[in-house]
């Protein structure tokens, strides 16, 4: 079986298993659980927080108005959603968009674990500080707000596998912010430089 397949399937396959997925209480209020989508083999993942309404209502990542903006933000580094894979930490809505609780991370995240290992990206990009404290805890990187850390690229290995990890903001807090939306420009600048460095877009093997 080609590579492109069994990513393919593996990351259905786990689709499957986080739509059935009782480990913790939040699938209970919810329409859809949000796996994540995009290419099995991206060179660049997109880590976001929680599935908010609207990916509630569609089950699909950030289709929202913060995921009209991140698309801006990849079109300027010439990428659309299909080109890359975006995920986030936790897989149900948490109720009225609450942050999602530790107990609740902690339930999800071998999910998101797994993605990254089917995946396995050149880059990855935590949008906000909760999924920079979460892929940040692999790492001896700590900080108290996410604009101190935000654009660093943290070189590491991840799982086995060389990375490239980059925080920066989330992108509904620049909805509002138009200083945060000029920070979130220039870190994708960033982000475009570190993927073309690494070779660029989908893996081949
Ligand atoms: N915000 C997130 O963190 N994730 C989504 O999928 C949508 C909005």
């Amino acid at each position: 079986m080609a590579e492109e397949t069994e990513s393919n399937v593996a990351i259905e396959n786990l689709a499957a298993v986080i739509g059935e997925c009782r480990k913790c209480p939040l699938w209970e209020n919810t329409h859809h659980a949000v796996p994540g989508e995009g290419n099995p083999r991206a060179g660049l993942m997109l880590i976001g927080e929680a599935p908010g309404k609207q990916e509630d209502l569609t089950g699909r990542p950030f289709v929202g108005r913060a995921g009209k903006l991140l698309e801006g933000l990849l079109s300027g580094i010439g990428l659309t959603r299909d080109d890359v894979f975006i995920a986030n930490i936790v897989k149900h809505r948490p109720p009225g968009n609450r942050d999602p609780r530790d107990e609740e991370i902690l339930a999800c995240t071998p999910y998101l674990e797994e993605q990254i290992r089917i995946i396995r990206p050149k880059v990855i990009v935590m949008l906000g500080r909760h999924s920079s404290r979460y892929i940040l805890s692999f790492l001896p990187v700590e900080f108290d707000r996410i604009t101190e850390i935000r654009g660093t690229v943290y070189p590491a290995l991840l799982f086995g596998h060389p990375v490239r990890l980059i925080p920066t903001l989330h992108p509904a807090a620049a909805l509002y912010n138009p200083g945060y939306r000029e920070s979130l420009e220039e870190d994708f600048r960033i982000i475009g430089r570190e993927l073309a460095a690494a070779g660029n877009s989908t893996r081949q093997d």
